[in-house]
């Protein structure tokens, strides 16, 4: 009798703690997820590659923004000397939809810094979009990219 009552319980307890595994998974999923925004920026009348690809300069040591709703600064990041920048992102602060829909990069150094034969004045921006998940370890990393940079006069 006692054996068949402990049955009952264990058969019980393991059905309610099931499900509660799975969700507290995916709570922790999300904890140690990050979303990453990452681009080149190349030193061109768009900021884009050029026709010759990978041999398009860069564009080094330029400051870029992630701007949000009327123009809140809420990232940045500086091109490295291959042009590539990089901000990480908690997506406990930022909703990937957000994201995508009300923000933008804006590049603060003006194109003529890389090149002076290209304009002083105007600001390079771009959309984002995401294209996919990669584990990094025990991290799940949303990669977020620009859908193309172009010069916004002023
Ligand atoms: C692409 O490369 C060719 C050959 O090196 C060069 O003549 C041309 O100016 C380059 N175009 C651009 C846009 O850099
Ligand atoms: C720029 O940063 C990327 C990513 O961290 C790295 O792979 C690359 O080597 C860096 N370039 C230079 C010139 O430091
Ligand atoms: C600057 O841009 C001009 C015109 O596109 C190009 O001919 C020149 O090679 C560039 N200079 C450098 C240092 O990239």
């Amino acid at each position: 009798m006692a054996l068949r009552s402990l049955i009952f319980v264990s058969i019980l307890f393991a059905a309610i703690a099931f499900p509660m595994a799975e969700a507290q998974l995916g709570i922790i999923g999300n904890l140690l997820g990050l979303l990453r925004i990452q681009g080149i920026l190349y030193c061109t009348p768009t900021g884009n590659i050029g026709v010759n690809g990978t041999a398009t300069p860069v564009f080094p040591n330029a400051l870029v923004q992630l701007q949000c709703g009327d123009g809140n600064v809420v990232s940045s990041a500086t091109t490295n000397a291959s042009g590539l920048f990089s901000m990480l992102l908690d997506p406990l602060n930022f909703l990937l939809s957000t994201l995508l829909s009300n923000c933008k990069l804006v590049v603060g150094t003006p194109l003529a810094t890389c090149n002076a034969s290209l304009p002083s004045i105007g600001t390079l921006e771009s959309t984002l979009k995401f294209i996919g998940n990669t584990l990094l370890g025990i991290l799940n990393v949303g990669n977020i990219i620009p859908t193309g940079f172009q010069l916004i006069p002023v």
